[in-house]
């Protein structure tokens, strides 16, 4: 299947899915154990509740099941796909468990890598997969985006702690006649990468008399908030803007503006630096909170369950977060008729 005169595949999104622990944590029962309240949480973020990994349960289990769902949706079985991309920050092993995943998927035809762009890492791993799509090296993806923070929190730090939530999303990419993907803005400045991070430190291990080494492990998350908001209230409506320049679409014929889901605030400010109406903007964050890479995929299968976007609507994606990494995707839902 050709696309134009150029030779390249035009792509299309055919299922989507998501996956979510069972055990939710209020804000109440947050406040039962640190100095908080859901009256400060839910009116400086929008958030009510999120869920929190077992014990016995892996960011692993939850990628398996959201992508199962949108395989599901998109009609194919585990062996269609010939590459899946998961855009994770917790992965169950440093070297990679994305290879882990296709297997237990079932996914024998397929290569399988991590990605990792933080909160950015959803928009940046579809943009990749779409490429290779493009180029006809690769007829079927499955771009996968999960993360389990909670267990990268430091539970006495409250202005970190009741942010997160853990979750999963999955994106099923095809070949497509007709290009669904329209256009596209990917940036990373890492000037500004001690706002927020995980970082590995740890002591000095002599090893010998004359060998000393470190030895890394991760401390929790640390974040200065203020700051982060400030770039995501500037920098997220400044690549949409011309991620829809490119597409040649104007912000107001866009009814869907699916958004990492980070703060309440940070949606509302950037509908009105972009002078869409809020409730273009969907919000998962009262349930959910803040899922890392997970949070849009995870709020597209929301709507899209719920029939609030229907086959070939106009859909902007936008991420950002740690790196610092941002970037938006315009495109249209569904498989082309
Ligand atoms: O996904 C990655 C991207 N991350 C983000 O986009 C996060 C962006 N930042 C934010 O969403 C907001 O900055 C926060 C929600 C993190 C914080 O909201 P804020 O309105 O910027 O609050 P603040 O940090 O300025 O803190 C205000 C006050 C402080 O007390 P003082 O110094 O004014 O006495 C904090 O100590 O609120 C206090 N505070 C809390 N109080 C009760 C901080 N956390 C809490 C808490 N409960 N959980």
């Amino acid at each position: 299947m050709k696309y134009g005169n150029s030779g390249l595949q035009g792509v299309q999104l055919t299922g989507v899915g998501k996956a979510v622990p069972e055990f939710c944590l209020t804000n109440d029962q947050f406040a039962q154990v640190i100095d908080t309240s859901d009256e400060w949480i839910y009116t400086r973020t929008g958030i009510k509740e999120r869920r929190v990994l077992a014990l016995d349960e892996t960011v692993l289990d939850l990628a398996l099941r959201a992508s199962q769902q949108a395989l599901a949706q998109a009609g194919l079985v585990p062996e269609d796909l010939e590459m899946v991309i998961l855009a994770t920050s917790t992965p169950e092993d440093l070297f990679g468990t994305a290879s882990l995943l296709a297997t237990r998927l079932g996914a024998t035809r397929a290569f399988a890598f991590d990605l990792t762009a933080a909160c950015t890492g959803f928009v940046f791993a579809l943009a990749t997969a779409a490429q290779f799509i493009r180029t006809g090296s690769c007829g079927r993806a499955l771009v996968v985006a999960a993360d389990g923070l909670t267990r990268f929190m430091d539970w006495r730090d409250r202005s970190t702690c009741v942010l997160f939530g853990d979750g999963a999303g999955a994106v099923v990419l095809e070949q497509s006649p007709v290009d669904q993907i329209l256009g596209m803005e990917l940036r990373s400045d890492g000037r500004n990468a001690g706002m927020l991070n995980i970082a590995a430190s740890g002591p000095e291990v002599e090893i010998r008399e004359d060998l000393t080494i470190r030895q890394n492990a991760y401390q929790p998350i640390s974040m200065n908030g203020r700051e982060v908001y400030r770039f995501a209230v500037t920098a997220v409506p400044d690549v949409i803007e011309k991620a829809l320049h490119r597409a040649d679409i104007d912000p107001h014929t866009v009814r869907h503006y699916f958004l990492h889901q980070a703060n309440q605030r940070i949606l509302d400010a950037v509908a009105e630096r972009l002078g869409v109406p809020r409730e273009c903007f969907p919000s998962t964050l009262a349930h959910y909170a803040n899922t890392s890479a997970a949070s849009i995929p995870i709020t597209m299968e929301e709507w899209i369950t719920q029939g609030l976007l229907q086959p070939s609507e106009l859909m902007v994606l936008a991420g950002f977060g740690a790196g610092l990494t941002w970037g938006a995707v315009v495109c249209r839902w569904g498989r082309v008729a």
